[in-house]
């Protein structure tokens, strides 16, 4: 890397709100990068979605993040990096970093026998989290479940509508019955319902991915020489494809945004 390219910018990417559990996290640790953050608000919710139309909108949040001339993506989605990663991998020049494939082996080595994952219809339907941590770890029973309408409730903001707790709920007790030792929260965005959810469970019961996926990106940036050296606070740019008063506002809980700008994607 010379150093015109490790100043380039990092792009973050997300159909929504959810991305910034993990973008929070990096900023908290590593400041000083430039970044981009990418909600693909006119696709959402991306777990309904078919692989066909999830690479197509992949397709264009990694284009645009090529006319931004990044160094890296970081995918703080579950659904694209199982769905689409493996198309999108080889496409783009720049380094990509999907969330389950980076967490794999670590999630693998927890002291688990059995491993509950709450994700999006299509993330569960891929397969992807008992494909990569078995891959590390074939002793571990890992089990999906999907959650529909978690995403909505989040991108509403409706975590403390009542019936919306009831729903989180219901789910929480289907889960429990597969007798979980713990459980992955496999969607970034259900993070922001750990407070709902701690009301039923306790909250050491789940695991955020992001902690340690923020941990291997930050490793793995310095491993590959493509930190930015500068010692001042980074840029951030937000960028929508729908409703930029609506991610403000569902942000609130997570980020600080300030400005966020509309993209036709
Ligand atoms: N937050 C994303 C994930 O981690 C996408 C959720 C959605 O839009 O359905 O899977």
């Amino acid at each position: 890397m010379t150093s015109l390219e490790i100043t380039k910018k990092i792009g973050f990417c997300d159909s929504g709100v959810g991305g910034l559990t993990v973008y929070s996290k990096f900023r908290s640790k590593l400041d000083t990068e430039d970044c981009l953050f990418f909600g693909d608000l006119k696709h959402s919710p991306y777990g309904d979605k078919t692989k066909e139309q999830l690479i197509v909108y992949s397709r264009n949040v990694f284009n645009f993040f090529k006319s931004k001339d990044v160094k890296a993506v970081i995918m703080a989605c579950n659904t694209t990096s199982a769905q689409t990663y493996p198309t999108l991998k080889n496409e783009f020049d720049f380094k990509i970093y999907p969330i389950i494939q980076s967490c794999a082996k670590i999630l693998a080595g927890l002291d688990v026998k059995r491993l509950g994952i709450f994700a999006t219809k299509a993330t569960v339907n891929s397969g992807a989290y008992e494909r990569e941590i078995n891959k590390y770890n074939p002793d571990i029973t890992v089990f999906s479940q999907s959650c529909p309408g978690w995403v909505e409730i989040v991108e509403n903001n409706g975590q403390n509508i009542p019936e919306n707790k009831e729903l989180i709920k219901k789910d929480l007790d289907r889960m429990l019955k597969n007798n979980p030792d713990k459980i992955v929260l496999g969607c970034t965005h259900y993070p922001f319902l750990l407070d709902v959810m701690s009301e039923y469970v306790p909250r050491e019961m789940f695991i955020d991915p992001a902690d340690v996926f923020v941990d291997y990106i930050i490793d793995d940036l310095r491993k590959s020489d493509l930190l930015n050296p500068k010692t001042t606070k980074g840029s951030e740019e937000f960028y929508v494809s729908a409703n930029p008063d609506k991610f403000k506002t569902a942000s609130k809980m997570f980020y600080q945004v300030d400005k966020v700008n509309l993209i036709d994607e």
